[in-house]
């Protein structure tokens, strides 16, 4: 840390740059006449060509080139010396994207490369580059050239862009930092961290996601550094009028993404750097996990409680006590003495076993993974051709290098065994790479890179995402066409294609509870919308309140798993005593109840990059009284929340965007655009669905797939005006979805002041199971008269509390519900 800091203030500090390597030079050199070492900015340009969809320009000396991705995405690249470095990135999911058309037009003091939206401007006289849409609005520009400082320790270049930071633009994105949303006024780093109890403020933390987004004047573009050094970002902090990138190393390389709506720079960004796979319908249950459950008697135990209780659960999880000696792939023999019947008794129970396995593999002649690892030299090595050696948990360990692609091949296979067991997923951690003392490895470890070479500088940030890529590519041959479950800690752009994630190791407290909603937000502004906390805290003890407004949020983080450090108290739903048990169980519930639309999230996330949890920045964003608001958010599209922050709370102001919403749990009607004052009683929270949504539910399963859907429930939420909502449904757990199998409904909601009419439209492949839709139809204005389904007069009946209900055919095309 320290080392990093001090050089971040003298050869990298933007402004004050004191010139220490540039005096070092000159005491060791006195008499020769070297080259100064200083920071060089492109100068003018004096030429420019163009090869298909790259066009080049260049002052002489230095080549930029621009770089025409999609018609949305342009990447600006930079050689100072002419010479680009090979292209090669882990954060891409693909290279080649379609683009209609692009052009390259010289004016007389600037040229401008230009898409069907988008226009970028790189002036002739100071190689100032911009972004504009077509219709000429300013975007992004740069407030000084792109410039570059040698780096004699290590070769290559400090790389730095600055742009104009402009009056009250605000800036979201950079995946797990634990602040405030709007990152304006913030300096940030990012080099993948163990942060075990990480602080408000603390930077850098466990991942690596150099992606933001900048709104400006309620229009919004993004920016992706891909770099995997060392990176740092300053958003005005240092200058109220720029905002700076830069790295320690690699090439100056960034994505501009268009907009204008931040919900479309975050699909775009996806288009880039890939969604998540379909999650199995049980990954997005409720997970128990805590270090750790051991012996067997006790797991069995937990997973008994939940039954007994009836308590909803669909994964149980073995932290590195199941080990033997943490040993990765191996049992610890005497507290598991059949693993392979304890999970399938489990399994039969409705649970799934996950357990964790760490990078670090213990030294040990007679361990078949430490043997086969250093025969086939799979293991990390110095500059000097020692070994990589550090102490985690199994004592003095060597770490496989994930950047290259046969260990990952090998790593991907030492699975087999653990598959064979039954384990249902894999928890990846330590993959910073974390080493106790040191906190990580040396800069000079080698890496293969993909046959891109490259020192610990460049492969710290990618590290655990290489690791959890060979888990998921591993598991992906060994489950054949069943979809893993994987989840990573340490993580950079992209790692979204091969798993989930988590924040870490946090603690139980009010002030973390607060900073797991900013986090998850932002992961999912950041391209990671399968995220999740560790709920109640992983280290400390929260009280019951604590533990249930904490298990609330869980209901609404997209990944929902309690897990809590060795030396806790016992941190399952009822371990608090009977009054809270009662709400943790009924929001767990409500998970289960709400896991069809919840589904569905997913899948459009998985198909059309949307974020799952979004900020009402995101929501509203041309309103600038929203871009500061950070309680409340939206999952999905149709549900909104804001989980209850402090203890003791009463009430709690809620801004609900523009339209009406339904407070879910008495299903009272607010009028949104503005602020609500919402009781909070300890067993509710605010959580309202948007009117004119269709939400389908699923009866209350203690584990998914537990019960047969015999109907599906569609709660239908009156609003005038016209409103689309999509379900999502298939098998739940194969691969069958990209061939097809799926099917996705589309309901078109119309109200009026006397009708509701209901449309469905349905695409793929895929059979439901049941035959039946139970329609409940909540907010009406009016007594119905008559109903008509497909034109055919349809029963509906009226509950005590003045509900309706509707059983129609799963095929409808048309409901018509008149006053
Ligand atoms: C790390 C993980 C934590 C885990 C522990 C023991 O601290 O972040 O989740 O329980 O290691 O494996």
């Amino acid at each position: 840390m320290l080392e990093d800091d001090n050089l971040n203030q003298t050869t990298l500090n933007e402004e004050e740059n004191d010139g220490t390597l540039e005096s070092m030079h000159h005491v060791n050199n006195p008499v020769l006449d070297l080259p100064k070492i200083e920071k060089k900015y492109l100068e003018n340009v004096v030429s420019h060509n163009q090869n298909d969809k790259s066009y080049y320009f260049s002052d002489g000396k230095a080549t930029v080139e621009i770089k025409i991705v999609t018609d949305e995405i342009v990447r600006v690249r930079l050689a100072p010396q002419g010479t680009f470095l090979e292209d090669f990135s882990y954060a891409l999911a693909k290279k080649d994207h379609r683009v209609s058309i692009h052009q390259c037009k010289e004016e007389e003091d600037h040229y401008s490369v230009h898409t069907n939206t988008i226009s970028c401007r790189i002036n002739k006289e100071d190689f100032l580059i911009s972004f504009s849409d077509r219709a000429g609005k300013l975007f992004n520009a740069d407030q000084a050239p792109m410039h570059w400082e040698e780096n004699p320790d290590f070769g290559g270049y400090y790389v730095y862009s600055t742009k104009i930071a402009f009056e009250n633009e605000a800036f979201y994105g950079l995946g797990d930092k634990a602040t405030k949303l709007n990152l304006r006024g913030k300096r940030l780093k990012n080099w993948n961290s163990d942060t075990y109890a990480f602080a408000y403020d603390q930077d850098p933390l466990y991942k690596t996601i150099p992606f933001y987004i900048g709104l400006k004047d309620g229009e919004a573009y993004g920016i992706f550094f891909d770099n995997t050094f060392k990176t740092y970002f300053d958003f005005a902090a240092e200058d109220q009028g720029k905002t700076s990138f830069w790295s320690e190393g690699g090439e100056l390389q960034y994505y501009y993404i268009h907009g204008p709506h931040i919900i479309d720079v975050i699909r775009r960004y996806h288009t880039l750097t890939g969604t998540h796979y379909l999650p199995p319908l049980w990954a997005i249950g409720y997970h128990q996990c805590r270090w750790s459950y051991y012996p067997e008697a006790n797991v069995r135990k937990v997973a008994e409680e939940f039954r007994k209780r009836q308590i909803p659960c669909d994964a149980i999880y073995l932290d590195i006590d199941y080990m033997d000696g943490y040993r990765c792939f191996t049992w610890n023999k005497q507290y598991f003495p059949n693993p392979k019947k304890m999970i399938a008794d489990l399994a039969n129970e409705g649970f799934k076993t996950v357990v964790m396995i760490d990078p670090g593999i213990k030294v040990d002649e007679n361990y078949w993974v430490f043997r086969e690892g250093k025969e086939n030299r799979y293991f990390c090595r110095r500059g000097d051709d020692y070994f990589m050696e550090g102490f985690v948990w199994p004592g003095r360990c060597q770490f496989p290098d994930f950047t290259n692609p046969e260990v990952r091949q090998w790593w991907g296979t030492l699975y087999q065994g653990l598959v064979e067991d039954g384990v249902a997923g894999f928890w990846n951690d330590m993959n910073e790479p974390a080493v106790f003392g040191r906190g990580t490895f040396p800069d000079d470890v080698r890496h293969q890179y993909d046959g891109h070479r490259g020192s610990h500088r460049k492969a710290h940030n990618v590290y655990g995402m290489q690791m959890v890529r060979a888990t998921y590519d591993g598991l992906k041959k060994l489950y054949k066409n069943k979809r893993p479950f994987t989840i990573t800690r340490a993580a950079y752009a992209g790692t979204q294609r091969y798993s989930s994630v988590w924040t870490g190791d946090n603690l139980a407290s009010w002030e973390h509870l607060k900073l797991g909603t900013l986090q998850l937000q932002r992961l999912s502004t950041s391209g990671m919308s399968f995220c999740g906390t560790d709920i109640g805290g992983f280290t400390g003890e929260p009280d019951g309140e604590l533990f249930t407004r904490w298990m609330q949020f869980g209901v609404f983080s997209p990944f929902m798993r309690v897990h809590s450090a060795g030396d806790t108290r016992d941190r399952e739903p009822w371990s608090f005593g009977e009054d809270w048990e009662k709400i943790n169980k009924k929001f767990i519930e409500l998970r289960y109840q709400l896991l069809p639309y919840i589904y569905t999230c997913f899948w459009e996330q998985t198909k059309y990059g949307y974020p799952i949890l979004r900020p009402i920045s995101m929501v509203e964003q041309h309103i600038p009284t929203n871009w500061q608001r950070e309680e409340e958010f939206c999952f999905g599209d149709k549900i909104l929340v804001s989980p209850v922050l402090q203890p003791g709370q009463k009430s709690k102001i809620v801004y609900l965007p523009a339209g009406d919403w339904f407070y879910y749990f008495n299903n009272a009607v607010y009028v949104g655009g503005k602020e609500h004052t919402i009781a909070t009683p300890l067993d509710e929270m605010p959580l309202f669905i948007r009117g004119g949504s269709v939400i389908p539910e699923y009866p209350v399963m203690q584990y998914t797939g537990e019960k047969k859907v015999e109907e599906l429930q569609l709660n239908i939420y009156f609003s005038e005006g016209v409103h689309r909502s999509y379900v999502y449904s298939d098998h739940g757990d194969t691969f069958a979805y990209e061939q097809d199998i799926y099917l996705e409904k589309c309901f078109t909601v119309s109200g009026l002041k006397d009708s509701l009419s209901i449309k469905q439209t349905r695409d793929g492949l895929f059979t439901e199971r049941y035959e039946e839709y139970k329609l409940q139809l909540i907010g009406l204005p009016f007594r119905v008269k008559k109903v008509k389904t497909d034109g055919i007069d349809t029963k509906i009946q009226q509950d005590e509390q003045g509900r309706y209900w509707i059983n129609v055919a799963r095929e409808f095309d048309n409901i018509l519900i008149e006053g």
